[in-house]
């Protein structure tokens, strides 16, 4: 990509009082000129642009579409599966788990080569290493995770807690924060196999200290497995340095991968040889082709691989993740920090006298690319945003997401979004929206 224009220094938003009740950009730099500012704002034309009117503010949950994406998916049914079958698989398909996690785990988790895989969904993925963690720890009952823990990564512990005589031992954190590193201590001991926590909330968007908890788990002989769905790509996770043991997560969130694309799993070099991940298909057998009798796993992270990878998928993740690593996630975390900033400040001027709480920590360093907003009608609320054409998401009990995605997010979306959140609580019927509503 060519070097980005010079651009003004962008308005520092903590710098600015937020004002009970004041137009929306009273007090905070207009949207636009916060755009024309952004040094990343080129990157939503390498998107499909989206229906005039809509604003996407769930691409915590579903990333939006890459303009490359079709055109590689086009390229590998046509010319790869169309025109060279199965030569292909030798030719680049078998390779492309171990080539996309290498790109994805060197560039945006901080992970060396040959330590990240693309393979399975993030619950197999999890359930794999989390089994793996458990059987090096045969002397160990307890597992610590969280109570608002992602529910897929509780119900996979508790049913390994089940088949394997262990016993989850449960950290209740501030519903709008997340684990500490303290209540971790508090608990963990030399009867503990496993920590494993998510990197960020997916309610509040709370960053768990991923160093001190590793570390405290390594203090007590635990390994660790961190769930980073809510990291990938929005901000640096520094998993090598940070000597994490195993981590997992989603292509489809901040990587914009696509529905359903497949999950990635990280295993620390140094562990590679000790773990055995419990679904032994022949994917992950040494010379698969040999079909010969007997599991015999392979070497390294081919040995975490159990079926056929899913290439339709696995070229989408990789066309998203090409998109991240050409951004650059110091710039992706700058861009974060600033949208998510913003979101907050224009929330406590237009609409906490509405009784729209930030659920989100304060502290920018303890806050991931989404934005909690409580209020007790947001199963309701966020209704009535997407039928006013804003993508969001409810969350149980009482919270909004807005999920700010830094490479397809403007600051113009967030204002538009939350003018309109501001419209239906007023009992207003806009447009206060720059951006014109849909037909
Ligand atoms: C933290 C976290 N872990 C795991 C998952 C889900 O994984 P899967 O792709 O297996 O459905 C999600 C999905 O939103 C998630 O947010």
């Amino acid at each position: 990509m060519a070097d980005p224009p010079d651009l003004p220094d962008p308005p520092d938003l903590r710098d600015l009082a937020a004002p009970a009740e004041l137009p929306a950009s009273a007090g905070l730099p207009s949207p636009a000129e916060l755009d024309a500012a952004d040094p990343l704002r080129a990157f939503q034309d390498r998107f499909r642009p989206l229906p005039p009117g809509l604003i996407n503010l769930d691409g915590n949950s579903l990333g939006q579409l890459p303009a490359d994406t079709p055109v590689r998916i086009a390229h590998l049914l046509e010319r790869e599966w169309g025109e060279r079958l199965i030569r292909a698989w030798e030719e680049r398909w078998t390779e492309l788990p171990l080539q996309v996690g290498d790109r994805l785990g060197e560039h945006l988790l901080g992970a060396a080569p040959r330590t990240t895989v693309i393979a399975d969904s993030t619950t197999v993925c999890f359930y794999k290493l989390a089994a793996a963690a458990l059987q090096v720890r045969p002397d160990r009952p307890e597992i610590i995770t969280d109570s608002s823990n992602f529910p897929t990564d509780r119900y996979v512990l508790e049913g390994l807690a089940a088949a394997h005589g262990r016993r989850i031992t449960w950290i209740e954190p501030d519903p709008q924060a997340g684990p500490t590193p303290d209540q971790v201590a508090d608990v963990i001991s030399d009867r503990t196999a496993l920590v494993t926590l998510s990197h960020v909330d997916y309610r509040s968007a709370h960053i768990a200290d991923l160093e001190r908890i590793t570390a405290t788990a390594h203090d007590a002989g635990a390994l660790v497995l961190w769930d980073l769905s809510h990291s990938a790509g929005a901000l640096p996770v520094g998993l090598d340095d940070h000597h994490v043991d195993l981590a997992v997560g989603c292509t489809y969130k901040y990587l914009n991968g696509g529905p359903g694309a497949p999950a990635f799993l990280y295993v620390r070099e140094a562990l590679q040889a000790g773990l055995r991940q419990p679904i032994w298909g022949w994917w992950g057998r040494r010379d698969r082709f040999g079909m010969a009798a007997g599991y015999d796993a392979a070497p390294g992270l081919t040995g975490m691989l159990s079926g056929t990878p899913p290439v339709l998928g696995l070229t989408a993740s990789a066309a998203g993740i090409d998109l991240s690593i050409e951004a650059g996630i110091d710039a992706i975390r700058a861009k974060s920090t600033r949208l998510t900033e913003y979101a907050i400040a224009l929330t406590d001027a237009r609409l906490a006298s509405h009784g729209v709480d930030v659920g989100s920590p304060r502290d920018p360093d303890r806050r991931g690319s989404h934005v909690a907003l409580v209020h007790p009608r947001a199963r309701d609320l966020a209704r009535q945003l997407i039928d006013r054409e804003v993508l969001v998401d409810f969350r149980e009990p009482d919270v909004i997401r807005l999920g700010l995605s830094p490479l397809t997010t403007s600051f113009t979306h967030v204002h538009d979004a939350l003018e309109r959140l501001h419209d239906i609580l007023t009992g207003t019927h806009g447009p206060s929206s720059t951006i014109a509503p849909a037909p």
